[in-house]
């Protein structure tokens, strides 16, 4: 294997590694894997990225994150927000920290767009070592309420906002 991938920004040349990739790492998951794919074109095409990046081992591309702009409205006004999903790394290199990287890279420049809150919705053993909790998240009117549902605040000394609702980008809604 080679070193550590490298993290970089998705360029529009990278869309049909981007699509081998999710259809590698869901394959055989409950998910589906044409679905998530088919996610992120529509993300994309609707201009609803807020970041998008790639891990790159060797010459190919071995992982894909993707933050998308929410619609998050909490104590009386708006909250810049993103929702992380999918994050997608090849069957070969999984367990090797790559989503790991993917996600703290992904907050970190989520942060420097002043973005003040990510929302996920997936496995409550994986994301909490990020910093996601689903009791904030339960402060959130959304479709997708539930154990799986859960929230950061991207500035973890930040004061927790009372409640809201949370709504994902429009592409979501329009998924089977
Ligand atoms: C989930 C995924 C992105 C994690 O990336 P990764 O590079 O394999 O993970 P890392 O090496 O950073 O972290 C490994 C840890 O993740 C855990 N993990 C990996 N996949 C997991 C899953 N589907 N559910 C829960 N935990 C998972 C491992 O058990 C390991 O835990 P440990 O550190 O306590 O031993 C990757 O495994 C993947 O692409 N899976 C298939 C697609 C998927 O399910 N995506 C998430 C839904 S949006």
């Amino acid at each position: 294997m080679p070193d550590a991938p490298a993290i970089r920004p998705a360029r529009a040349e990278d869309v049909e590694a981007i699509d081998a990739v999710i259809r590698a790492a869901f394959a055989g998951t409950e998910f589906g894997h044409q679905g998530e794919a088919d996610l992120v074109r529509a993300v994309v095409t609707d201009g609803d990225v807020l970041v998008s990046l790639v891990a790159e081992g060797g010459e190919s591309i071995v992982g894909h994150v993707l933050f998308s702009r929410m619609d998050v409205e909490t104590d009386g006004s708006v909250l810049p927000a993103a929702g992380l999903a999918p994050v997608s790394v090849s069957p070969e290199w999984q367990g090797r920290g790559v989503g790991d990287a993917l996600i703290r890279a992904g907050h970190d420049m989520l942060r420097e767009q002043g973005v003040v809150i990510s929302f996920v919705l997936g496995h409550e053993d994986y994301y909490p070592r990020f910093g996601y909790s689903p009791e904030l998240a339960t402060r959130f009117a959304s479709p997708f309420a539930g154990p799986h549902f859960m929230a950061m605040m991207l500035d973890s000394g930040a004061a927790w906002p009372l409640g809201g609702r949370a709504d994902y980008a429009p592409a979501f809604g329009r998924m089977g």
